[in-house]
């Protein structure tokens, strides 16, 4: 398993993954699969394409056997990095690419002078919010309503780069 940033050509790789991704977890992102397939292919190349040359963000990938498994994004939120779109493909989960995935935003965040990560989990997605805490992170206490699922609330975690 190697972890690195995106490149343009993941465009292919990256689109099926999100759209299995919206499938498993439907619940866990700002985004369902009919959304993402109605805006279509092309979109989210526009969206990867900023990914890999924005300055202020970057998506990390977990790869197997040349196969993407999974990914993380990173954004410069200007005084912390927040984390987003933690996807793991099923077959390797459990294996630490979560793990592996975090790490990455850490030296990335590190790198750039930010010592907190911060992100936002579904409050029932005990699964992700109990990898969240192997690794270290924490509630702050803040939750915020999700935007269009509204009788659920996201969590807000953190923790030191
Ligand atoms: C949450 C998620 C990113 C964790 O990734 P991961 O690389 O599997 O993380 P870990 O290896 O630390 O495993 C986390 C837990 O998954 C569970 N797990 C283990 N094997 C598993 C499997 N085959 N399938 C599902 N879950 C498994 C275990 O409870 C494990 O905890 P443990 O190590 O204490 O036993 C991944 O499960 C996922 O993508 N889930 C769906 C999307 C999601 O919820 N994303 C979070 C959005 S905020």
């Amino acid at each position: 398993m190697r972890i690195r940033q995106a490149h343009i050509d993941d465009g292919p790789q990256l689109w099926g993954l999100r759209l299995e991704m919206l499938a498993d977890a439907p619940l866990a992102y700002l985004d369902t699969l009919d959304r993402a397939v109605a805006r279509g292919l092309g979109e989210y190349h526009h969206r990867v394409r900023g990914w890999v040359t924005e300055p202020d963000r970057t998506l990390f990938v977990a790869v197997r056997d040349s196969a993407l498994v999974g990914h993380l994004g990173v954004v410069d939120e200007r005084g912390y990095t927040g984390l987003v779109m933690a996807y793991v493909t099923p077959a390797v989960r459990g294996q630490g690419v979560l793990k592996g995935l975090v790490d990455a935003a850490a030296e990335w965040s590190k790198d750039a002078g930010r010592r907190e990560l911060l992100l936002e989990v579904m409050e029932r997605n005990h699964r992700a919010i109990r990898a969240y805490e192997k690794l270290g992170f924490t509630a702050t206490g803040n939750r915020h309503p999700h935007p269009y699922l509204t009788p659920f609330m996201e969590l807000e975690m953190v923790r030191p780069a």
